[in-house]
């Protein structure tokens, strides 16, 4: 069955990033870079990739240099063009985003991802639509989202990426209940908000994408506080696993997961980027052969 398809993208990014303080006193988490990028430009071009059209950012106060680094920058380019760094030029272009693609939302408080989403409601109609945090961070050949996205085309619903984690991290993830263990694409049962390893159902854990239907925007309308006292959208898709509901399904994605959200998954995903950099692998593996050896004699 061909399914309507998805053009619009959330990117919720009103978190206040505590883990990361002091560097977020003043500097949102999503720009905060990864070698030579800030994590926002990972998740815009795996956006692009998959044909997303339309960027909604869910932003709150002290965000504007997100906003500011997706403006086109004039000056800059027009000093590049005259001092002729042609690379630089068009590496500084390729980030530009068209006018009129960039929609910013406020949350006016940190109440949750569910609330996050449910702030861009009125930018969705009756459309599927998909969700990226930039904090998660994937590296794979064909873009996370597009992988999704394939999928979505067959079989439509809510599908969210998953990937199995260690059993005693379930508290740290929303933990699903699926129908069958073989292959790829997974019917959901349930899906739970950061149980205790003793209670979690399953070691699959949601990541930070989805494809969601307008329905869920619907149940956030009415949702309660859940886990953390925070809103969930966890518990805004679990309702769609129900009986005459629109269905959920887990997609185990190809490629590598990093959360740089956290700090060790920050440094652990400057690494692995530092390493397959075209300019500076080699350079970057030798200094690292070199603190290991160090370790070593230690
Ligand atoms: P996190 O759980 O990583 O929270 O949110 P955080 O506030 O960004 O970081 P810490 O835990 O304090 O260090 C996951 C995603 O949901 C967004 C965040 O910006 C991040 O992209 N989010 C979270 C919101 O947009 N609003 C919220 O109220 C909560």
């Amino acid at each position: 069955m061909s399914q309507k398809e998805v053009t619009k993208a959330i990117f919720p990014v009103a978190g206040m990033g505590t883990r990361f303080l002091p560097a977020t006193k003043s500097i949102p988490k999503e720009i905060m870079t990864l070698v030579d990028r800030p994590l926002v430009q990972y998740a815009i071009d795996e956006a692009r990739a998959a044909g997303i059209k339309e960027f909604i950012f869910v932003t709150s106060r002290g965000k504007g240099a997100l906003e500011d680094y997706f403006d086109h920058a004039h000056q800059l380019e027009n000093q590049l063009r005259e001092r002729k760094q042609t690379d630089l030029l068009a590496l500084l272009q390729s980030t530009n985003m068209d006018s009129g693609a960039i929609a910013y939302v406020r949350q006016h408080r940190a109440l949750g991802l569910g609330h996050a989403i449910w702030c861009a409601r009125r930018l969705i109609s009756d459309e599927p639509f998909a969700v990226i945090l930039p904090d998660d961070v994937i590296a794979s050949d064909t873009p996370c989202l597009q992988q999704m996205i394939e999928v979505h085309a067959n079989i439509g619903g809510n599908i969210v990426a998953a990937m199995r984690v260690p059993p005693e991290r379930t508290s740290s993830y929303g933990i699903l209940d699926v129908a069958d263990e073989a292959g790829r694409t997974l019917r959901v049962r349930s899906m739970v908000e950061k149980p205790l390893p003793a209670a979690a159902t399953s070691n699959l854990a949601v990541i930070g994408r989805y494809i969601l239907t307008p329905s869920v925007l619907e149940n956030l309308d009415n949702a309660t506080v859940g886990t953390n006292d925070e809103i969930q959208l966890t518990d805004a898709i679990n309702e769609e696993t129900g009986p005459r509901k629109s269905g959920v399904h887990a997609f185990r994605f190809q490629g590598q997961h990093f959360d740089c959200g956290s700090k060790l998954g920050f440094l652990r995903a400057t690494v692995s980027f530092g390493l397959s950099h075209p300019q500076l692998a080699n350079e970057f593996l030798e200094y690292l052969k070199t603190v290991i050896a160090h370790v070593h004699e230690v």
